[in-house]
């Protein structure tokens, strides 16, 4: 599989999944801009990428949820390459919480940022798609489809970002751009972080977690960066909009 001369935009590129997605496309020979809020980060995996093609990657430092952001994003990745071809709309955040213990800021703030800012971005690209024939390819979730009750905004927001999968991707395939989802199950990242539980008891809950996966092992965040790599590669030309699991069988129970 090769992305030589092709432009591939991550978000989240500066942490977890996106992380891998970019180190992933950077062996591919890709030509990367990579999108996160911490600098620092994203400055170190711009670096690893670099060192393994000597493809230096453009790394943006935004918020997709500012409009200007969005747009400027884009404007840069013109400006730099000339064009794009593959857009993975990656970042997003979870908040915890069912009905009965859930606010409207916390709704808003998930919304925002895995539904609302991969729309924007995505109506900003298009045009630039359309022209390379490219394709778009958004990361959501196991919890899309499968319910559960620790985090309904986020679960809502990942069924939201699979419609909008499969709607877009009815409207782009007359122009020749494909548009897929990749729906993890449970991968070790930075996501679970900020949820608000001490550090021994993440570790209790994530060893639940994996206790039920039928694999009985998290997903790695390099499995879901090939499984990215293939979507967007000449030998996934006849798929488009797909949400395809990647669970270790999570959503057989
Ligand atoms: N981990 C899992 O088990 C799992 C399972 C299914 C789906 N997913 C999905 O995978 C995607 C990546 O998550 P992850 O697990 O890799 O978590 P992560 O390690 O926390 O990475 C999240 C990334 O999103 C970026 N991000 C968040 N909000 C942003 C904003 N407003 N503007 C720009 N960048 C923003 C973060 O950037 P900064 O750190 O620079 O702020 C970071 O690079 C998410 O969409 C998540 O829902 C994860």
């Amino acid at each position: 599989m090769e992305f030589a001369e092709k432009v591939v935009l991550i978000t989240g590129a500066s942490s977890g999944i996106g992380a891998s997605t970019a180190i992933h496309f950077s062996k591919l020979s890709a030509k990367l801009v990579l999108v996160g809020r911490k600098e620092n980060n994203l400055k170190r995996i711009a670096l690893y990428c670099e060192k393994t093609k000597s493809i230096k990657p453009l790394a943006i430092v935004a918020d997709v949820t500012e409009d200007a952001d969005a747009q400027r994003i884009i404007n840069e990745t013109i400006e730099h390459f000339g064009k794009l071809d593959v857009l993975i709309n990656n970042a997003g955040i979870i908040d915890m919480g069912g009905i009965k213990k859930t606010n409207m800021e916390s709704y808003d703030k998930v919304m925002t940022t895995n539904i609302r800012a991969v729309f924007h971005l995505t109506m900003l690209a298009v045009p630039h798609l359309v022209q390379s024939r490219g394709c778009i390819i958004n990361t959501s979730c196991l919890a899309s489809s499968k319910p559960s009750t620790m985090a309904l905004a986020y679960n809502i927001s990942k069924a939201a970002l699979d419609h909008f999968t499969k709607c877009i991707a009815l409207e782009l395939a007359p122009d020749g751009v494909r548009v897929n989802s990749v729906n993890p199950g449970f991968v070790k990242t930075n996501l679970l972080k900020d949820i608000g539980l001490t550090e021994e008891q993440l570790e209790l809950f994530v060893k639940n977690v994996v206790g039920n996966m039928p694999l009985k092992r998290a997903v790695e965040g390099n499995e879901v960066a090939a499984l990215i790599a293939f979507l967007a590669s000449d030998q996934a030309s006849s798929i488009t909009g797909c949400n395809y699991l990647i669970d270790g069988g999570s959503s057989l129970r």
